[in-house]
């Protein structure tokens, strides 16, 4: 998009902000009932709401599939890879009406109606976007549980959206490996008493336990039910998905998106950023995320995004050093790969293996690359420019959050210059803000907490079953506008750089962790007392997890001690809540109110002991020393 065009748009918008979201709800989807309203929101304690096309009906799944069928049924709409190079296949936007009718005359004859909540853990194949699509088809809410979290967190999303129904898959693979999803579901089921019926999609042929009554296999019962579903009319703001994420206190929440306004914000973001020029065919670009579809990346931009365009997406269900480090180049290659989307962590990594990788594969054939989940630094983001793309391909570094459904800030190509580790200027539409630790709005050039000020069509609606956490999380620290955990510095261009959460949340490779669920694991342990994590710097990850553990008195520090509680936290949570660090403390150091001081806790973790700062207020100054004498780092 040129500079002119992009000026355009912000013009639009400060002149008739009703308008032209009007216009790209009317234009860009497709309606049962268009909307005449368009956003009616206030940030207000005392009249807090958030609504966007209100009075539109629609239904997203015919938006991704049916609206195409037309003019793009024969074309391609899902590219399968699998974790063996070759080892996949395409579907065509017909067959993908087809499968995701399927799907969800199963999900009916299981009972499961409009509002209800389905949860689906799966790998990265197609029949979890069927699943996905399915349950919008019919208006049940999913809720997608990354495959790599253990049957206790998975239990706990169960039990939290109080969702009776569950897709899963025999299991995963990942690298050549095997990820027992089967197994761990029927774990986490033990504790889910209302789950009446598993669906169980076939992936590695694995032999697994079926049982009686409960458990259906995905390709038994395709074959006994039609290949058309009519698609639920639904009201705008009727719930899609929920998708838990960690926040700085108490167990994950479930963040609801709604329907008109998150497909909105994803197929104009998608398109804005990632499609090519309008007047173009969408579909003369294959368009590779390669996040899972358990995240809020992979929801929106492998599915729902690409898919509402008419675009074609790539599903992954591989890692990108299997069977080497050139996977990602040697497919998208092969494929014919021209826009790709990473995390800077897979970047990072990547960069480590050295240049050849990349080289010894063809990469004319890219145009675009992106980048999520984590500040970028200048100098993988130039490892990616010059290496990657051949100094060729612009890269779009994009911020955005799972509350915010799709991208905020980031650089339009062909009409915002780039710079290095900058994801530059807000979309239209976005409206940020920088603020003192008071609330102060800072201006100009400054660095500060990043807000929100007004509302935007993709944004979370609430907390699913607690209204009330959503205001508090998001709304209470600085009054009438949406904080977003992050700290950020805007230069004198007016570019954004984002500097990392300010919260309790820790980003490594691009997830994110909650300090307090990671304590949590560790006091469940019997030999633990205490237990007090913070995010510490990490080369390849952005952030590792540095736990301090206080043992029980009759519990003795040792090296198997340390790695046993490391296992542990992995084996209750996942895999990406491993401690990378686990430093036995006597004590940790707290107010003489008893508040444990995390700021000391983080500048030990960070490897700068002599900024630990006025240690004076603890109950016991002494436990500082101890800490610092036996740091990790
Ligand atoms: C947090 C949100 C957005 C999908 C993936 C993560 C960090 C995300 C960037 C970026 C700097 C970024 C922020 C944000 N983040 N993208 N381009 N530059 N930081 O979604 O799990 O909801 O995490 O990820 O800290 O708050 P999420």
């Amino acid at each position: 998009m040129t500079p002119t065009k992009l000026q355009a748009m912000h013009d639009a918008l400060a002149k008739d902000e009703d308008g032209f979201w009007l216009d790209q709800a009317r234009s860009r989807l497709d309606w049962i009932e268009e909307p005449n309203e368009a956003g009616d929101w206030s940030f207000d304690a005392n009249d807090f709401h958030i609504r966007w096309f209100a009075d539109g009906k629609l239904n997203l799944s015919a938006n991704c599939i049916d609206r195409h069928l037309d003019t793009r049924g024969g074309q391609t709409a899902i590219v399968f890879e699998g974790d063996e190079p070759g080892e996949g296949y395409e579907l065509s936007y017909r067959d993908l009406h087809a499968e995701v009718c399927r799907f969800a005359n199963v999900l009916k004859s299981r009972g499961v109606a409009k509002g209800d909540r389905v949860t689906i853990y799966m790998p990265m194949i197609p029949e979890a976007a069927f699943a996905m699509l399915a349950c919008a088809r019919i208006g049940a809410v999913h809720s997608v549980v990354f495959g790599g979290f253990s049957p206790d967190s998975l239990a706990g999303r169960i039990r939290d959206c109080e969702s009776s129904v569950l897709v899963t898959a025999d299991g995963g693979r990942r690298g050549g490996k095997s990820i027992p999803l089967k197994a761990n579901a029927d774990t986490a089921l033990e504790s889910c008493p209302d789950v009446h019926s598993v669906i169980l999609v076939r992936r590695t042929g694995d032999d697994v336990p079926v049982v009686e009554g409960r458990d259906v296999w995905w390709h038994d019962a395709r074959e006994s039910v039609d290949a058309d579903c009519p698609p639920e009319p639904m009201a705008a703001e009727d719930p899609l998905f929920i998708l838990y994420t960690s926040g700085s206190t108490g167990k994950p929440k479930g963040v609801l998106h709604t329907t008109g306004g998150y497909l909105l914000w994803v197929t104009f973001t998608y398109r804005l950023l990632f499609g090519p020029e309008e007047g173009q065919d969408v579909a003369e670009d294959l368009f590779w995320c390669t996040a899972d579809v358990g995240w809020i990346t992979g929801h929106s931009y492998v599915v729902y995004g690409p898919l509402s365009n008419g675009a074609r997406t790539v599903m992954f269900d591989g890692v990108p050093n299997y069977p080497d480090p050139g996977r990602f180049w040697e497919t998208s290659h092969r494929l014919g790969v021209s826009v790709f989307y990473t995390a800077p962590t897979a970047i990072r990594a990547l960069m480590r293996e050295g240049d050849d990788w990349v080289t010894q594969h063809d990469r004319s054939q890219l145009r675009l690359l992106g980048t999520v989940g984590e500040p970028i630094n200048p100098e993988a983001w130039k490892w990616y420019s010059t290496v990657v793309g051949e100094g060729r391909c612009p890269v779009v570094d994009t911020w955005w959050q799972t509350e915010t459904g799709g991208t905020m800030i980031a650089p339009v190509p062909g009409a915002v210059e780039t710079k290095p580790g900058s994801a530059t200027r807000p979309l239209p539409g976005v409206r940020p803000q920088l603020v003192d630790a008071e609330g102060g709005e800072l201006d100009g050039a400054a660095e500060g907490n990043l807000c929100l000020t007004a509302s935007w069509p993709g944004q979370m609606r609430t907390v699913y079953g607690d209204h009330e956490r959503f205001f508090q999380t998001y709304f209470s620290t600085y009054p009438g506008r949406y904080f977003t955990g992050d700290g950020c510095r805007r230069d004198e261009d007016g570019y954004y750089w984002i500097t990392g959460r300010v919260d309790d949340v820790i980003n490594v490779s691009g997830h994110r962790m909650g300090t307090a669920e990671v304590e949590s694991a560790l006091v469940a342990h019997p030999n633990v007392a205490e237990a007090a994590v913070v995010g510490m710097p990490h080369e390849i990850k952005g952030q590792g997890i540095y736990a301090y553990v206080t043992l029980n008195a009759d519990a003795a520090e040792s090296d198997e001690l340390r790695e046993e509680l490391r296992q542990w936290v992995r084996k209750e949570i996942g895999p990406i809540a491993t401690p990378d660090a686990l430093q036995f403390a006597p004590a940790l150091p707290k107010t003489r109110s008893g508040k444990i001081m995390r700021r000391i806790l983080r500048k030990i973790a960070e490897g700068q002991p002599d900024q630990v700062g006025d240690v004076s207020t603890l109950a016991d100054p002494a436990v500082v020393e101890d800490l610092k004498k036996n740091a990790l780092v």
